[in-house]
């Protein structure tokens, strides 16, 4: 059985925890698809360059390696916003495509990003929508850099999660949008384990386990 388990939605919506449960119950690899964009702005930083150059952009992501998505500087906000520019350039999404397609060619995968179920894998079975409020969103951001430490402001925080939202969703390549076959569900009053159960509920229609 090749099942390959497709979950798209905005920042903050919860996709990464529920990915990361979901290959643990099914016993597939997960793959964090936002990272391979870290990454590759992570690398036009590091080179002193502009992530919204296209020859640039799409160079650090033809040369990405293991070991660039094992560091531990992908994430706070200059990665944030790196990613988000290399994001938008096509070339840089073609060079991405075929790692993350042979990544789930095996024995199937779940993947986690913005375009997995209308770009990356198409024909997948199963695919998940995530989303929530923007408010329930930036509150757990905040709640994240807190955790950690970070001085944040929680108006700040929604307004930057706003902020990347819109451009995820207005840029030309790949816009942020739900497949037309993507199952829904919205995370604004859930926490992690019932996220898990709703998931597993709306997956039973697709996913034979
Ligand atoms: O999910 P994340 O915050 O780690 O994603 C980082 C950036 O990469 C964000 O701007 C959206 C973009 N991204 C994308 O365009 N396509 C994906 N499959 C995953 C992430």
């Amino acid at each position: 059985m090749n099942l390959i388990i497709a979950i798209d939605g905005p920042a903050a919506a919860g996709k990464g925890t529920l990915a990361r449960r979901l290959a643990a119950h099914f016993g597939l690899p997960h793959l964090d698809t936002g990272l391979l964009y870290r990454a590759t702005g992570r690398r036009v930083l590091d080179a002193g360059g502009a992530p919204a150059d296209p020859l640039v952009a799409e160079a650090a992501a033809r040369a990405l390696t293991a070991a660039d998505l094992a560091r531990d500087d992908l994430r706070g906000p200059a990665a944030d916003a790196a990613a988000t520019q290399v994001a938008a350039v096509p070339g840089v999404r073609a060079a991405l495509l075929e790692f993350q397609r042979s990544f789930g060619g095996g024995r199937g995968a779940v993947l986690d990003g913005r375009d997995i179920g209308t770009v990356v894998f198409p024909a997948a079975a199963a695919k998940l929508f995530v989303t929530a409020s923007v408010a329930a969103r930036g509150r757990r951001r905040w709640l994240e850099l807190t955790a950690r430490g970070e001085a944040a402001d929680l108006a700040e925080v929604i307004e930057q999660v706003r902020r990347r939202d819109a451009q995820d969703r207005s840029r030309a390549a790949a816009p942020l949008v739900p497949a037309a076959d993507a199952l829904l569900l919205d995370t604004t009053t859930l926490d992690a384990a019932a996220t898990f159960t709703r998931a597993l509920e709306l997956l039973g229609t697709r996913v034979n386990a």
